[in-house]
C-alpha cells in the first residue's frame, strides 16, 4: 500500500437536506470542532469528535467505543438532539419556510417506490421536527411521527398547526413504538434518512417497525449507503475507516450539519454503524418480506468533494468517475397470513 489515507472519512450521522452547493472551501467547520474540544474540560478526556458533512476536515478516530447502558446512550442523544432542533428550525438545510410554500421536502424516488399513500396510515418513526411527515400528509396519508426528543416534537407540532396539514406527534423512544402507537395499525412505516445509526439495536428497531404494521403493510426505509461512513471525503474512492466495527461509539461534535458553528453545549452522542447486511438481515428475521434493496449513486449532500448537485437536488459523482453507493432504500412487507407460504415476488 501507499501512504496511509489521510484520516477518517467525514461522518454523516444525522439527516440534511439537499443543500446550495458549496463553493469551494466551503464548510470546514473541523478547526472551529476540535478548537472546542481543546477547551473541553471533561474529567476524561472528550470522545473525538465527529465531523460536519460538507467539506468538514477529517476526524482524527472513529470514535470511541461506548460501554454504557442504552438508557445512558439514549439520554446523551436526546440531550443532543433536543438542542439541535431551533438551530434546525432556523437553518438554510431544512428550509422551513420554503417547505411551508412547497408542502414537499421528499427525495423523487420515495414517493415513486412507496406508491399512493392516499388514505393510508402511516407511522414515521425518528421524524425529527416534521418535514418528512408532513410531506407525506399533504400527499393525502394519515401521519403519526414519532421521535424521542420532545423539542423536535414541539417543533412538528407547530409546523403541522402552520401548514394546516392533519398529523398526530408522538413523544416516544423508537423501541416502545408497538406500546405507544399500538400494533398492527399502519399500512406504513417510514424511517428516513440518518435514523439507524442512532439505534444499538437493529433487531429490536426492526421488531418494533414490524409490530406497527397491519398485514399487508410496508415498511419503507430510505437511508445513507453504510459504506459511505468509510469512505475518504475527497473523492470517496478510498477505504478510510472499519466497516465493519460493529459497537456503539461515543463521539463529540460541536454544533449541528445544519449550521456548524452554532454554540451548542451537549455535544457528546453514542452512534452505532451497521452494515447493509445487519440492516437486511434485521429486517428479514421479523418475517418481513423483502421486496427490494436499492442502492444509489445520489446522496443528499456532498459528503466528499467531488460530488455535484444535479438532477432533484441530488449529489452524485462526476461522469466518469467510479460510483461507490451513497443511498439505499428498502421495502418489506408483512404477509397477509393467507399468504405467508407463497412465493416473493419478484420487485418493482
Ligand atoms: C437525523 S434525524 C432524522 C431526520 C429525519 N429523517 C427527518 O425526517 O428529518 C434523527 C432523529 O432520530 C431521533 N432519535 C434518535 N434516537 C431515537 C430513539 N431511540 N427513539 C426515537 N427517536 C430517536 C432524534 O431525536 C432525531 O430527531
Amino acid at each position: 500500500m501507499g501512504a496511509p489515507p489521510p484520516g477518517p472519512p467525514a461522518r454523516l450521522a444525522t439527516a440534511p437536506r439537499p443543500a446550495p452547493a458549496p463553493g469551494p472551501g466551503a464548510g470546514h467547520a473541523g478547526r472551529d470542532t476540535r478548537r472546542v474540544m481543546a477547551e473541553h474540560t471533561h474529567d476524561t478526556p472528550p470522545p473525538p469528535e465527529r465531523p460536519h458533512p460538507p467539506g468538514a476536515a477529517p476526524a482524527p478516530a472513529q470514535g470511541t467505543p461506548f460501554d454504557g447502558s442504552l438508557t445512558q446512550a439514549a439520554a446523551l442523544n436526546q440531550a443532543f438532539w433536543d438542542e439541535r432542533v431551533p438551530l434546525h428550525l432556523a437553518s438554510d438545510l431544512y428550509d422551513v419556510d420554503g417547505f411551508r410554500v412547497s408542502l414537499d421536502s421528499l427525495r423523487p424516488f420515495e414517493p415513486v417506490e412507496v406508491g399512493d399513500v392516499t388514505g393510508r396510515r402511516l407511522a414515521h418513526l425518528q421524524c425529527h421536527i416534521g418535514v418528512d411527515t408532513l410531506s407525506w400528509a399533504a400527499r393525502g396519508a394519515a401521519v403519526t411521527g414519532l421521535d424521542f426528543s420532545a423539542a423536535a416534537i414541539d417543533a412538528a407540532r407547530a409546523l403541522a398547526a402552520d401548514v394546516a396539514l392533519p398529523a398526530r406527534f408522538v413523544v416516544a423512544d423508537v423501541y416502545d413504538a408497538p406500546d405507544v402507537l399500538g400494533r398492527g395499525g399502519f399500512d406504513i412505516v417510514y424511517t428516513g434518512f440518518g435514523a439507524l445509526v442512532w439505534l444499538a439495536d437493529l433487531t429490536r428497531w426492526a421488531a418494533a417497525a414490524a409490530a406497527l404494521l397491519a398485514p399487508g403493510g410496508a415498511l419503507y426505509l430510505a437511508e445513507f449507503h453504510p459504506i459511505t461512513q468509510i469512505l475518504d471525503e475527497d473523492d470517496g474512492q478510498r477505504i478510510v475507516g472499519d466497516y465493519f466495527a460493529g459497537v456503539p461509539r461515543r463521539w463529540h461534535t460541536t454544533g449541528s450539519y445544519a449550521d456548524p458553528h452554532a454554540p451548542t453545549s451537549d455535544n457528546v452522542t453514542v452512534q452505532r454503524d451497521h452494515t447493509l447486511g445487519e440492516v437486511i438481515t434485521a429486517v428479514a428475521g421479523t418475517g418481513l418480506r423483502i421486496q427490494f434493496v436499492h442502492e444509489r449513486p445520489v446522496t443528499l449532500f456532498a459528503r466528499s468533494a467531488n460530488l455535484r448537485r444535479g438532477e432533484g437536488g441530488l449529489y452524485r459523482a462526476p461522469d466518469g468517475a467510479p460510483r461507490p453507493p451513497l443511498t439505499y432504500t428498502l421495502r418489506a412487507v408483512k404477509p397477509a397470513a393467507a399468504d405467508r407460504d407463497t412465493p416473493l415476488r419478484s420487485a418493482p
